[in-house]
């Protein structure tokens, strides 16, 4: 075997509660109420430049298909679900908690769906799936949402009290993700103002990097006072950011700036609180000044991402000056015909190998994600799962690469 991971190394794939579930009743979800219409009239503008329009026109058009509804129903099939990422192998599950079925009203603990998540990590564990719980994936209750959402100076006191509730609750969880992801946030609800709550204001922006910050880090110290054991971090999306020209001042200054916004200042205050690294890999943005994306684009998902696994090696590297382990919490790829998958996770474990030969602690990867599910702004179109969902039926289908990643993960290698 040419790619041998290191023992005890863990695989499997992540999911979050709100692309999953069905029938949440969160920020988000009303947010997709007021907004179909317009994103399904948005549809044609933003996608037709899409090779794979044609096939997805319909869906991207139509309003339904921005709703996240009764999503993979996996609220009431994690047993099957979970059957099945078992059949593949896998010996770990990235979920998350939804904070407004928890706390649905402000200070009132609903101990139904707490019990729902007991049985959940219980369903895990009964199969040897060592569960990694994800606190905040996003979407907050509509209380919360009322104050201002992760804004308000407040949101850190509010969301560390849900964590340390959680903590109590799930004392025999090892893995403990505060935040998924807030960069993505900061940029895509503040910075680009797309997202809930659409407020484009970049002093809006660096507040949040403020309150999200603390938040992990009120979180971080609360759940080690209930669990002192537990390993507690946070998700941080990774790009491979370069410069256009090598040899441009200008260029070089541009990455530089967006380097630091998008990988380096969340987890500067952050610093002293992680007890591991959490990294989603995604994007590679070679970027020519004043921030225009020149990427070669030589291979692109389904929707138009740059497929470009060699990037998460220099991510990882780094990375390595943390000295902390490293878990690669989501990677993966929209792919409905299910021709890029099987090539695009061996060459990102081929570019994660290499960083491990070279000293790099990394100890886990999920796939994003176990299912289809609901993507957010784009809706359902897009098919990141190993398990193909027919949304009239949710009847589940294994696509072919989710066995050529249970054969990697049988042997522990490729
Ligand atoms: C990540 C998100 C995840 C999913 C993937 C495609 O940024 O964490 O929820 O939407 O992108």
């Amino acid at each position: 075997m040419k790619f041998q991971f290191p023992k005890g190394f863990y695989w499997g794939a992540a999911t979050s509660a709100h692309q999953v579930e069905g029938g949440n009743h969160n920020d988000w979800s009303e947010w997709e109420k007021e907004n179909a219409e317009r994103l399904a009239k948005e549809a044609e503008k933003k996608f037709s430049h899409l090779k794979n329009w044609q096939e997805i026109k319909e869906q991207a058009q139509n309003p339904q298909n921005y709703i996240s509804g009764r999503a993979c129903d996996h609220y009431n099939r994690f047993e099957e679900d979970f059957d099945i990422a078992k059949s593949l192998s896998h010996n770990v599950h990235r979920f998350s908690i939804e904070w407004s079925r928890i706390e649905p009203e402000e200070g009132k603990f609903n101990e139904i769906e707490i019990e729902h998540y007991r049985n959940v990590i219980k369903a895990l564990r009964g199969r040897d799936i060592e569960p990694f719980v994800t606190l905040w994936h996003w979407t907050i209750p509509i209380w919360m949402r009322d104050k201002g959402g992760v804004i308000n100076k407040y949101f850190p006191n509010y969301f560390s009290r849900y964590a340390e509730r959680m903590a109590q609750e799930l004392p025999d969880v090892k893995f403990w993700i505060t935040l998924n992801e807030p960069t993505a946030v900061i940029s895509m609800a503040y910075g680009i103002g797309e997202w809930p709550p659409q407020r484009r204001n970049p002093l809006a922006a660096l507040k949040v990097y403020k309150t999200l910050a603390r938040s992990h880090n009120d979180a971080f110290k609360k759940i080690h006072t209930v669990s002192p054991k537990a390993n507690v971090g946070f998700v941080n999306i990774l790009s491979f950011i370069e410069p256009y020209k090598k040899n441009s001042i200008l260029d070089k200054l541009t990455a530089r700036i967006t380097k630091y916004f998008s990988n380096e200042k969340f987890l500067n205050l952050t610093k002293w609180n992680h007890d591991f690294l959490a990294v989603d890999y995604y994007f590679h943005n070679r970027l020519q000044f004043p921030g225009k994306m020149k990427n070669e684009n030589k291979k692109v998902s389904d929707m138009g991402w740059e497929l470009y696994p060699e990037g998460i090696y220099y991510v990882l590297k780094d990375l390595k000056k943390c000295e902390k382990p490293i878990y690669i919490t989501e990677n993966g790829l929209a792919d409905a015909g299910d021709i890029h998958r099987e090539w695009f996770i061996k060459e990102t474990l081929k570019n994660v190998y290499k960083a491990i030969q070279e000293g790099v602690d990394v100890r886990g990867y999920f796939y994003w994600s176990l299912l289809d599910n609901f993507e957010w702004d784009k809706g359902f179109w897009p098919r990141f799962g190993l398990v193909e969902i027919d949304y009239k039926t949710m009847e589940r289908k294994i696509r072919p690469s989710a066995y050529e990643y249970a054969k990697i993960i049988k042997n522990n290698g490729f």
